[in-house]
C-alpha cells in the first residue's frame, strides 16, 4: 500500500518520540512491502516561533491532502506561564480538530501483561482492562463562547451542544459497542447541565436503532470513582470534550504510565493518531520520553487501514520490549534504563 502521511512533530518530547514511530513504520513498510511518504510540517510553539501561529495553512494543507496524520505533542510553558499571551501552541491542536473535522477521539485503556504490578491500582482489580473512551472532540466548552465581562473580573466558557453533533459521535460509540461487548456507558452531568440533558435525550432516542446494545447512562463524577474502582465494569463509554479529556488522562493509570497510551481522532476524512501525553517540557531533548504511545498510535494507524498484521507485529514487539525490560526511565524503577532512540531501534529492528 502507498502511504502519505502527514508528520506533525510538535513540541517538547513530540520531536523524539515521534522519530521512534517513523523508524518503527519504515521497519514494518520494509517488511510489508509498503510505500510510506513522510510530509513534515510545523506545528504549536515551534510553528509560533517560526511563522507566528500554531497551525498555518500550510500546514493544513498538508493534512488535508494526506492518508493520516501522525502528531506528536503540543505545549509550551513558555506559554502557561503567560496568561496574556495572545496566541498559544494549544490552540494549533484544537484549529487542527476543528479544520480537519476530527470529531471522535478514540482513547482505549489496557493493561500490558508484563506492567500489571506498575499501576498504583491492585492487579485484581485492573487485570483484563479493555475499554474504550470515545471522547467527542470538536464542541462543547472547548469551543463554546468564552470571554470577559466588562468588569474584568468575571470569566465565562459556555458548553454548547447540538443534537447533530452528539448523533454522529453516539453512533460511533453503538457501532464501536456492537463489534465489541455490546454495552455503552453515556457519561454526563445530567443532574445539573443542560447540554448533558440533551445528551442523555439523544441518546436514549436512538438506542431503539441498536436493540442489542444495552445502554447505561452515568454521572461523571461517579465514572471518576468507578473507573479506578472497578474499570472492568466498562466497555465503550460515550463523553463530551472536557469530560472525556480528565476521564483519558485519569484512565491512563490504569494501564501504569501516561506514555503508554494511544489514540485516534477521526471524523469527516483525514485521521490523526497521537499519543494521549502532553509534550513534557521538562524531559525535551534527554532521549528519556517514552516512546511506545506514539508507537501505538501508529499501530492504530496501521489497522484503520485494514492492514491487521502490521498492527498487531507493532503490539507484540511493544510487548516483547516491555517484558524484556527494554523500557524508558518511567517503566524500569531499578533496572536499567533506556534512551528513548534505543527502544525505538529495539522495536524496529524486532519487526
Ligand atoms: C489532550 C490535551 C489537549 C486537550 C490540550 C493540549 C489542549 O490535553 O489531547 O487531551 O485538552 O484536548
Ligand atoms: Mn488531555
Amino acid at each position: 500500500m502507498k502511504l502519505d502521511i502527514a508528520l506533525l512533530a510538535g513540541d517538547g518530547i513530540g520531536p523524539e518520540v515521534i522519530d521512534q514511530a517513523v523508524k518503527v513504520c519504515d521497519a514494518i513498510a520494509t517488511k510489508y512491502k509498503h510505500e510510506i511518504s513522510w510530509k513534515p510540517a510545523l506545528t504549536g510553539a515551534a510553528a509560533i516561533d517560526a511563522v507566528g501561529e500554531p497551525y498555518p495553512d500550510e500546514t493544513h494543507e498538508v493534512c488535508a491532502s494526506a492518508d493520516a496524520v501522525l502528531f506528536g505533542a503540543i505545549g509550551h510553558p513558555r506559554f502557561d506561564n503567560d496568561p496574556s499571551a495572545k496566541v498559544r501552541p494549544e490552540q494549533g491542536l484544537l484549529k487542527m480538530r476543528q479544520k480537519l473535522g476530527l470529531f471522535a477521539n478514540v482513547r482505549p485503556t489496557f493493561t500490558f501483561p508484563s506492567l500489571i504490578d506498575k499501576s498504583p491500582l491492585k492487579r485484581e482489580r485492573i487485570e483484563g482492562t479493555d475499554l474504550i473512551i470515545l471522547r467527542e472532540l470538536t464542541g462543547g466548552v472547548y469551543f463554546g463562547e468564552r470571554g470577559r465581562k466588562d468588569d474584568g473580573n468575571t470569566a465565562f466558557d459556555t458548553m454548547t451542544y447540538t443534537r447533530a453533533e452528539i448523533q454522529r459521535l453516539a453512533k460511533k460509540g453503538f457501532e464501536m459497542a456492537m463489534n465489541r461487548s455490546k454495552r455503552l456507558c453515556c457519561v454526563d452531568k445530567a443532574n445539573v447541565l443542560e447540554s448533558s440533558r440533551l445528551w442523555r435525550e439523544t441518546v436514549q432516542a436512538m438506542e431503539k436503532d441498536y436493540p442489542e446494545v444495552e445502554v447505561s447512562y452515568e454521572f461523571v463524577d461517579a465514572v471518576a470513582m468507578r473507573l479506578v474502582q472497578w474499570p472492568k465494569g466498562y466497555d465503550v463509554i460515550i463523553t463530551e470534550n472536557l469530560f472525556g479529556d480528565i476521564l483519558t488522562d485519569e484512565a491512563s493509570v490504569i494501564s501504569g504510565s501516561m506514555g503508554l497510551m494511544p489514540s485516534a481522532s477521526v471524523g469527516e476524512k483525514t485521521k490523526l493518531y497521537e499519543p494521549i501525553h502532553g509534550s513534557y517540557p521538562q524531559a525535551a531533548g534527554k532521549d528519556i520520553a517514552n516512546p511506545l504511545a506514539t508507537v501505538l498510535s501508529a499501530a492504530m494507524l496501521f489497522e484503520d487501514f485494514g492492514l491487521q498484521q502490521e498492527a498487531d507485529d507493532i503490539r507484540r514487539v511493544v510487548n516483547k520490549s516491555l517484558a524484556e525490560g527494554i523500557v524508558t526511565e518511567d517503566l524500569s524503577e531499578d533496572a536499567k534504563a533506556y534512551k528513548t532512540s534505543e527502544v525505538g531501534d529495539w522495536l524496529a529492528k524486532n519487526v
